[in-house]
C-alpha cells in the first residue's frame, strides 16, 4: 500500500499496524506453546486454554517491532516477545485472583474454575516459564532487566493492594500504573536494542517511549473500565472502583466536582456499596472526565512519540508510533 492509498490512522485497526509483525507473533505464539517438560494433563489444559483465548499481543508487537528497527537478531527477539507476553499472561492469572474476576478475554477466569491455591501455583508455573523464555534471548543484562521487572511489577500490585483506600494522588496513581503496567512495555521496547547493542541513548530513548506509551495504555485501560462493557472488554467493567480503586478518570472527575458526596465517601475507603459506585460511574460518565484522562494519555503518547523521533527512522518506529497512536484511540 503506498502512502496515499493508506486510510487515515484513525480508521486503521489494530491488525493493519501489527501486519508487518505477523508472521514474528505467529513464531512468537509457537514459542508460547513450546512445552518444554512433561505437564500434569490439568495445567497443560489450563495453558492451552489460556493461550488460546488470545488477547490483543499488543507487548511482544512492541518487542518485535523494536527489535526490526534495531536489526536485533530474530531468534532471540522472538524468545524475549514470547517471554514478555508470557509474563504479561501470568500477571493476569495473578491479578484475576485478586481482583476476584470471573471473565477474561472472554472466558472463564482460571480462578473461577480452581482453587485459589491451584491458581497460584499455574501463575507461579507460568512465571518460571517467562523467566525461562527470556533466559532464551541469551543476553544477561536483559536477563536483569526482565528480573527486575517483575519486581516492579508485583511491588506495583502490593502498593495498590496496600494503600489504594483512601489514597486520590495523582502522584500515587502515576506511580502506581508505571509499576503495574508501563513497565513492562518499557523493558518490551528497551531490551530488543540491549540484545542489538544499540547505542545507550538509543536504549534510553526506547526505555521512555515504552514507558510513557504503557503509562497511556493503562490510563484508557482505566476509562474503558468506566465507558464500556462486559460484552465489548471479555472482561467485568466497572470493577476498579467497586474494589474502591480511585483511577484518573475519577481524579479528573474530583477535580471538576470536589463536593460530589459520594466520591468523599468512596474516598474515605467506603467501597462496597454498590449502589454508591453506581452513581459514582454513572457521574464520571456524564461529566467530561473520560475525556480529560483521555486527554492526558494523550500527551503520554505524544512524549512517547517524541523519544522514538531521536532514534533512526525505519518502517518499524513508523509502526510503532502508529501503535502508541492506537493505545489512544482503542476500543478494547
Ligand atoms: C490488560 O492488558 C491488563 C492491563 C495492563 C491493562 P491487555 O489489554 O493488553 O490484555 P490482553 O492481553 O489484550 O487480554
Ligand atoms: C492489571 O491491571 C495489570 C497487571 C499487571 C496485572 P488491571 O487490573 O487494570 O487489569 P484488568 O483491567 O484486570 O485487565
Ligand atoms: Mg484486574
Ligand atoms: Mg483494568
Amino acid at each position: 500500500m503506498t502512502t496515499s492509498t493508506m486510510p487515515a490512522l484513525a480508521e486503521r485497526t489494530l491488525a493493519d499496524v501489527l501486519a508487518r509483525v505477523q508472521p514474528g507473533l505467529h513464531g512468537v505464539e509457537a514459542k508460547m506453546r513450546e512445552t518444554p517438560l512433561a505437564q500434569h494433563e490439568a495445567l497443560s489444559h489450563a495453558l492451552d486454554h489460556l493461550l488460546a483465548a488470545g488477547g490483543k499481543r499488543v507487548r511482544p508487537a512492541v518487542t518485535l517491532l523494536a527489535a526490526g528497527l534495531f536489526r536485533a537478531p530474530l531468534p532471540r527477539a522472538t524468545a524475549l516477545a514470547a517471554a514478555v507476553e508470557m509474563l504479561h499472561t501470568a500477571t493476569l492469572v495473578h491479578d484475576d485472583l485478586v481482583d476476584g474476576s470471573l471473565l477474561r478475554r472472554g472466558h472463564p477466569t482460571l480462578n473461577a474454575q480452581w482453587s485459589p491455591a491451584a491458581t497460584v501455583l499455574a501463575g507461579d508455573f507460568l512465571f518460571a516459564r517467562a523467566a525461562e523464555l527470556a533466559a532464551q534471548a541469551e543476553s544477561i543484562p536483559v536477563m536483569s532487566a526482565f528480573s527486575r521487572t517483575l519486581m516492579i511489577i508485583v511491588n506495583g500490585e502490593l502498593t495498590q493492594m496496600f494503600t489504594h483506600r483512601g489514597q486520590a494522588s495523582r502522584d500515587g496513581y502515576f506511580e502506581r500504573i508505571y509499576g503495574k503496567t508501563a513497565s513492562l512495555f518499557e523493558v518490551a521496547a528497551f531490551a530488543p536494542a540491549l540484545l542489538a547493542d544499540a547505542p545507550p541513548a538509543a536504549v534510553e530513548a526506547m526505555r521512555t517511549f515504552g514507558r510513557q506509551a504503557g503509562m497511556a495504555f493503562q490510563i484508557v485501560d482505566d476509562i474503558l473500565d468506566f465507558t464500556s462493557d462486559e460484552n465489548r472488554l471479555g472482561k467485568p467493567a466497572g470493577s476498579d472502583l467497586r474494589q474502591g480503586l480511585i483511577t484518573l478518570p475519577v481524579l479528573c472527575y474530583l477535580e471538576a466536582a470536589p463536593g460530589d458526596a459520594d466520591v468523599a465517601e468512596l474516598l474515605n475507603g467506603h467501597a462496597g456499596d454498590a449502589g454508591r459506585v453506581g452513581r459514582v460511574v454513572q457521574a464520571v460518565r456524564q461529566s467530561g472526565a473520560a475525556e480529560a484522562a483521555l486527554a492526558e494519555a494523550r500527551a503520554f503518547v505524544a512524549s512517547a512519540q517524541a523519544a522514538l523521533a531521536t532514534v533512526p527512522d525505519n518502517p518499524d518506529r513508523q509502526a510503532l508510533s502508529d501503535l502508541a497512536e492506537l493505545f489512544v484511540t482503542r476500543s478494547l
